[in-house]
Parts: structure tokens; sequence; C-alpha cells
């Protein structure tokens, strides 16, 4: 006897549409630096990098970190969006990425106290005092992060913070021009805006420092700076950290959906809830998808669609994960470097209809003619 029943698409795999944009699947590829730029400049390894991701079948696909301005980079050798050429660098790239099937997104981003740091794989420090690579860093509070990082940055002043939300606006209209149709701001991992909120970074006595209200200015005037030239039909979105696991843990999460509340209220569309890295004493409990229950927490009590990452792993959690309503989208990291057809896998291992399909029809064919 023959089942005529139809397969079920795993929940990982159904479409997701959010403002204008449809994503053929909930998998959206994290953004990750690639320390492979010349002068914020995507290269050709950025092209093949993000181009392979996009055909491995991933629906979303947002492109690292890249500076708001030189200073905002982490490395030399971090992406940027602060000129022109490097816009210009980025529309094929973009291009690509669209043709083979995903929506393409980047993530901008200021490092404040944590940039100026040499590639990891040279040393995950900062650059040393007097090397020419190396330059001035800023933060609220004039306090070195630790660890490696023991560069003491200078505290901002009000015309320098009002200097990034400018140049904030600036790369989000030049992400837009080169056809980015999903905003990411980087509001996480003891960067800049992180800095602002987290108390381990921010001791200013004026009005970006001290209450709640005060520690979230800078990030809520950015957002609604870019809100304002980011057009409405695309999704802007934000990876904040909502959590130190500093022992003050409650407080922190607390706080952090306050926050979020009031951004989606200034026009935010999406979160990606992540880890707020402002001190090396933390103490991470990681483990497998171990930021999910958090990111549940902050899907149902801010009314936002969500995301998280951070050793989701496999299919089975992924798609876990969205089934029962604790994310929208899963953002995978590092499987996606050790596998770029990683959706394959999934649907491979998930059960999906047609999995070869996932992938462009040069490949698919073939995989399910001979498999
Ligand atoms: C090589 C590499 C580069 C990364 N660069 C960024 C980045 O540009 N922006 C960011 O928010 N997170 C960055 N991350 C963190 C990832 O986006 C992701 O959150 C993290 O790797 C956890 O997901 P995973 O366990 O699936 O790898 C990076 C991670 C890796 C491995």
């Amino acid at each position: 006897m023959t089942d005529n029943t139809p397969a079920k698409t795993p929940a990982l795999f159904e479409p997701y549409t959010l403002k204008s944009v449809t994503l053929r699947n909930r998998i959206a590829v994290s953004p990750m630096c690639q320390y492979s730029a010349e002068d914020g400049v995507p290269k050709d390894w950025h092209r093949s990098h993000l181009v392979s991701l996009a055909r491995g079948g991933a629906g979303l696909v947002v492109a690292e970190a890249s500076g708001v301005s030189p200073e905002g980079r982490i490395t030399p050798g971090c992406t940027g969006l602060w000129n022109d050429e490097q816009r210009d660098a980025f529309a094929p790239i973009v291009a690509e990425i669209k043709a083979a099937g995903a929506v393409p997104g980047i993530q901008i981003a200021h490092a404040g106290r944590k940039a100026s740091a040499n590639k990891p794989w040279e040393g995950d420090d900062h650059i040393a005092e007097g090397d020419p690579r190396g330059w001035e860093t800023v933060s609220p509070s004039p306090i070195a992060f630790g660890g490696g990082l023991t560069k003491v940055p200078r505290e901002m002043t009000l015309a320098d913070i009002e200097k990034v939300k400018a140049d904030y606006v600036a790369a989000a209209i030049r992400a837009r021009e080169a056809g980015f149709e999903w905003l990411m701001l980087h509001f996480a991992h003891g960067y800049l805006a992180q800095s602002f909120f987290s108390k381990h970074s921010n001791q200013r006595t004026d009005e970006y420092g001290g209450s709640f209200e005060n520690r979230s200015r800078f990030l809520l005037e950015t957002l609604e700076a870019v809100r304002a030239v980011w057009p409405d039909e695309f999704p802007l979105s934000a990876r904040f950290g909502v959590i130190e696991f500093d022992g003050n843990d409650e407080e922190t999460l607390g706080e952090s959906i306050e926050l979020i509340k009031l951004m989606k209220d200034r026009g935010l569309d999406f979160i990606d809830v992540s880890i707020v890295f402002s001190t090396p004493t933390a103490q991470i409990p990681w483990g497998p998808a171990f930021m999910a229950p958090i990111a549940e927490r902050v899907r149902s009590e801010t009314g936002l669609p969500a995301a998280t990452s951070w050793y989701i792993g496999t299919s089975e959690n992924a798609n876990r994960m969205v089934e029962t309503g604790q994310v929208d989208l899963v953002m995978m990291g590092r499987p996606m470097l050790e596998n770029p057809h990683w959706p394959y896998q999934a649907a491979k291992e998930l059960g999906k209809d047609r999995p070869s399909w996932t992938l462009p029809a040069p490949y698919a064919h073939w995989l399910e003619r001979y498999r």
C-alpha cells in the first residue's frame, strides 16, 4: 500500500515574511567577520564566501559587522560602509546573493573600545601602542575591556556621539543603495552601542549614563535616526545582548526587555537576541542552543519577532526552536562555515520533501536524480 499523505514541510523550511521581504526558510546565516577586507572594501573572498552561503540554501544571508567609520572597525581587515567604494564593491555581491534566492542583509557596527584589534588568528588582542596599523578607540567611559583588550578608550564627547549617529545613518543609506534588504544594527557583544547600555562600560554622569533612560539614549537615538532613512518596507533589525552571565542576569534581562520594547515603539522590526560580552569575567553556560529559552522570553514579552544563535548546531535543535515558537529564525554561524550546504543537510535530516531542491538547480537536479 502506498502512503499518499503529502510530506509535511518541517517548520525550519516554512517561508517567512516580514515587511515586503519573504525568506524561503527560517535559516539565516549569522554575520561573521572575515578579517579579509582592505580599507573596508570587501574583496573576492567576501564574494565567494557570501555567495556560496546563499547558494547553500539559507533564507537570509547577513554580511559581517561592517564599520560605520574607519575607527568603528574591529580590525584593519574588517569591511566598512563609510564610503562609496565600499558600497559599490558590495553591490555585485548583493546581486548574486539575491540571484541565489537568499535575502541579502548586512550588519552595521561601531566596535568602540574593542576596536583597533589584531585579526583573531594573529592574536586576540589590541594592536600594540605605536603600531601604525592601530588607532585611538572611543567608548562612553575610559575603561578598558580587559583580557587581551587592554587599550583604554577615550571618553566620547557629545560631538563624538553625534558623529557616530550620523555615521550609522550614512552607512544605512549606503547599505540600501548597495541593494541590501535587511539591515541589522550591531547593538551587542560589548561594542559601542552595547557599551552605552552596560554598567560595566558606562559610568558617565551626563544624559548618556547612569539611569536606565540615560543608558538607553544612544541606542534609541541611533535606531530612530536610522529608521528615518531605512525604507519602511525593509526589515530593520538589531542584534542586542540581553544577558551578561555576570550574576546580575535578572536585572540585565529585565532592563533589556524594557529597552527592546522602546526600540519596537521606534520602529524596530526584528530582534536578534545575543550576549552582552562587556566583561571578560562573565561565566557563560555554553551548551546546545542555550540561548533558546532566553530568546523565547524576549520574543513573548516584547511581541517582536526574534532570532538567536550560539551552539544551535543541529537541524533538530533549529527545527524545534522554530516549531515551538521560541524563535522565528535561527542564526547559524559556525555550522555554515563547516558546511555551506548546511540547509540541504538539514532538509535531508528533517525529512523535507525533495531536499535536493534546497540547492540551486545545477546541483539539485543531479543529487535528486542519482540519489
Ligand atoms: C568567524 C566568526 C565571525 C563572527 N563575526 C560576527 C560579526 O561580524 N557580528 C556578530 O554579531 N557576530 C559575529 N560572530 C558571532 C556569530 O554571528 C554567531 O552569533 C556565533 O558564532 C554563534 O553561532 P554559532 O554557534 O552557530 O557559530 C562571529 C562568529 C564567528 C565564528
